[in-house]
């Protein structure tokens, strides 16, 4: 038996610790929740998409009566930037959440389904692509989807 060990590196912020970039990229994710269509969960998503060109694509959570039918922000987002942009890589997703009471206070974690997206955009454009998850207490930075998805299935495993 041998032991795999996999290690992540999440860094920390305060708001005022990030980059201007990065809090342009942070405010606009925290502004578009208020597009979001979450009439069910009543909980708000917004995620931003700092693509190479520089452009800002940002998107909500959109939900349905059907409840699988609906979509999470990230992907909203990262579908909408690859269909408008698709030769564009992302540079930054930012993503931010609340509920009726306020933005949450601990980082929004993404689910699977949403890292599992993530991580092909990153594969896609051959490079890293940054995280960033809002809390009111404190802004997780991940600089790799791949940390955010250990032992990820990609289309490697097929070959
Ligand atoms: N949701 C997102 O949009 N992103 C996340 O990272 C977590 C969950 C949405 C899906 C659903 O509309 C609502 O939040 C509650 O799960």
């Amino acid at each position: 038996m041998k032991s795999i060990n996999i290690t992540a590196i999440i860094n920390e912020y305060q708001f005022d610790e990030l980059s201007k970039e990065d809090q342009e990229l942070v405010s606009a994710a925290k502004d578009i929740t208020s597009n979001s269509y979450a009439p069910f969960s009543k909980f708000s998503v917004g995620a931003a998409a700092l693509l190479d060109n520089g452009v800002v694509i940002t998107g909500t959570n959109q939900e349905n009566a059907a409840y699988p039918s609906g979509i999470c922000a990230e992907r909203t987002t990262l579908f909408y930037a690859n269909s408008q942009y698709p030769n564009q890589g992302v540079k930054t997703l930012a993503v931010a959440a609340r509920t009726e009471a306020g933005f949450i206070d601990m980082p929004i974690p993404p689910c699977g389904a949403c890292r599992q997206v993530m991580l092909e955009t990153e594969k896609r454009y051959k490079k890293p692509m940054r995280v960033l998850l809002y809390g009111e207490n404190g802004i997780y930075e991940i600089r790799s989807v791949a940390d955010l998805l250990p032992l990820s299935f990609d289309a490697s495993a097929m070959e």
